[in-house]
């Protein structure tokens, strides 16, 4: 860890970039398995959001790892870092004013938990509670065949936990795309 560090404090405060957005920053954290719909989700309401002029931002699993974490596979440590760094970004962003929705499976409750307590109240975690046979059977990237056939060691879901929340804000199950933005945005109160 780095020493002699100086947290400098600039002068534009975190309200006055919320003015200019014209509401406050805030982190949707989209939880649940490969392929159970958070970034579908996450876009769809980006869309809507973006269209009545919210100042939206995503940052999504696989294109994070493309870039910022390319560094990182999949075993509990990777995984445990990655979420790290996502937890930080999304601060960020939060503190720019910005509405934040991070699309990742983050499969612990430790990791989650940490997020939770490093964003604090802007911080709401949305499960998206698809269950694994309906992943499987989408399979959208066809990863859930190569786990099964054993071709992809511990695969979140066929050979490594997804811990469920139990304590999410929002839990998205059996609707529909519309039917879940609409339960975000009034939860919310966009
Ligand atoms: S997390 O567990 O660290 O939160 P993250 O959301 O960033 O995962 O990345 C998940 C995406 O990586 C999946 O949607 C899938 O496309 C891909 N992937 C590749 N290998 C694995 C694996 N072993 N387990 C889960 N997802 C994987």
């Amino acid at each position: 860890m780095a020493t002699n560090l100086t947290k400098h404090n600039f002068s534009v405060s975190r309200q006055q970039r919320e003015n200019i957005s014209g509401h406050k920053g805030k982190v949707l954290w989209f939880t649940g398995l490969s392929g159970s719909g958070k970034s579908t989700l996450a876009n769809s309401l980006d869309e809507k959001l973006n269209k009545k002029k919210y100042n939206t931002y995503i940052l999504d699993g696989d294109n994070v790892r493309m870039g910022l974490n390319k560094d990182l596979g999949f075993s509990p440590e990777d995984r445990k870092e990655n979420i790290r760094r996502i937890s930080e970004v999304a601060k960020l962003f939060a503190d720019s004013g910005k509405i934040v929705m991070t699309a990742f499976i983050s499969p612990y409750s430790d990791d989650r938990d940490e997020a939770r307590k490093l964003i604090g109240d802007d911080f709401i975690e949305i499960f998206v509670n698809t269950s694994i046979d309906k992943c499987i059977e989408r399979d959208p990237k066809g990863l859930y065949k190569k786990a099964l056939n054993g071709e992809i060691k511990g695969f979140t879901g066929i050979d490594a936990p997804y811990q469920e929340p139990e304590d999410a804000e929002i839990e998205i199950k059996n609707l529909s795309i519309e039917e879940s933005m609409d339960l975000i945005i009034k939860k919310l109160k966009f």
